[in-house]
């Protein structure tokens, strides 16, 4: 695989071309993803949970991010990673140039903000100074407490024409990537096709540029109830490394999601 930069995401973009994310938290799985194809790898604060084994993500720290962000960093091979800014990494304009520039210094690529449009300034300051951003619209996992529960967002026609009009604000104010989660899928399909961004789902429909999932879903190894989007990519794999494929392989031939991980 050639180096993926985020002009290989909008050459994606522009010729119709989906591509795969995961998450990766350390060398050897980052290297596993990165040969088995997949273009993005984010170091995601889903750590908390999937790692850490907390019930939300909210108490990890901008250390422990930029910990596994250093270790993501040696095997992330050809592909680009991104990395999230933690909970309250984003309290005020300076914090989050300071935490940002601590991420970036650790290897991030391209840095993952949550938040709605009010994030507009902070995304303004970053993208002035040589941050690339991905906002994370729709189920924004740090505000879990505030919206009751990990649920679907932009059902009912108000909330999905606000979460339009944040990714537009957001893009406008220099975002390179949207991220979008936990959203009907004519409401991935809305934001796509309305930015000539690239916009990347998880649980938002098939018709995202890209796709991402935590890699603890895709090897089957995550306790308790599983999203409907999630999908077990071990199910028909011999190890790892094929399943990994196998979720890019179907990513890539726009067989994942399907139906059934749809809202
Ligand atoms: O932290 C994470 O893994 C994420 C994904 C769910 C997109 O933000």
């Amino acid at each position: 695989m050639k180096t993926v930069t985020l002009s290989t995401l909008q050459a994606f973009k522009r010729a119709g071309e989906s591509f795969s994310c995961l998450t990766a938290y350390d060398a050897s799985f980052a290297r596993a993803a990165s040969d088995a194809g997949i273009e993005v790898l984010l170091v995601g604060d889903s750590l908390g949970m999937v790692l850490q084994g907390h019930a939300s993500t909210l108490p990890v720290t901008l250390e422990e991010i930029c910990y596994h962000t250093r270790c993501a960093a040696r095997g992330k091979g050809a592909s680009l990673l991104m990395v999230d800014l933690p909970f309250m990494g984003n309290a005020s304009t300076e914090r989050l140039l300071e935490n940002a520039g601590e991420l970036m210094r650790a290897g991030a690529e391209l840095v993952k903000v949550e938040g709605e449009a009010w994030m507009a300034e902070g995304i303004r300051e970053l993208t002035r100074r040589g941050v690339p951003v991905c906002a994370h619209l729709g189920l924004t996992p740090q505000t879990v407490y505030q919206l009751g529960g990990y649920k679907v967002q932009g059902r009912e026609a108000e909330r999905a024409t606000q979460i339009l009009e944040d990714a537009r604000t957001l893009v406008a104010a220099g975002a390179s990537v949207i991220l979008l989660e936990c959203v009907p899928a004519s409401l991935g399909r809305a934001v796509t096709e309305a930015l000539d961004v690239p916009v990347i789902g998880i649980g938002a429909g098939p018709d995202t540029d890209g796709q991402i999932l935590v890699m603890h879903d895709v090897l089957n190894v995550t306790a308790g109830r599983k999203p409907r989007f999630v999908k077990n990519f071990m199910a028909d794999a011999d190890d790892i490394q094929g399943a990994f494929r196998r979720y890019h392989e179907d990513v890539k031939a726009r067989r994942f999601p399907a139906e059934e991980h749809c809202f």
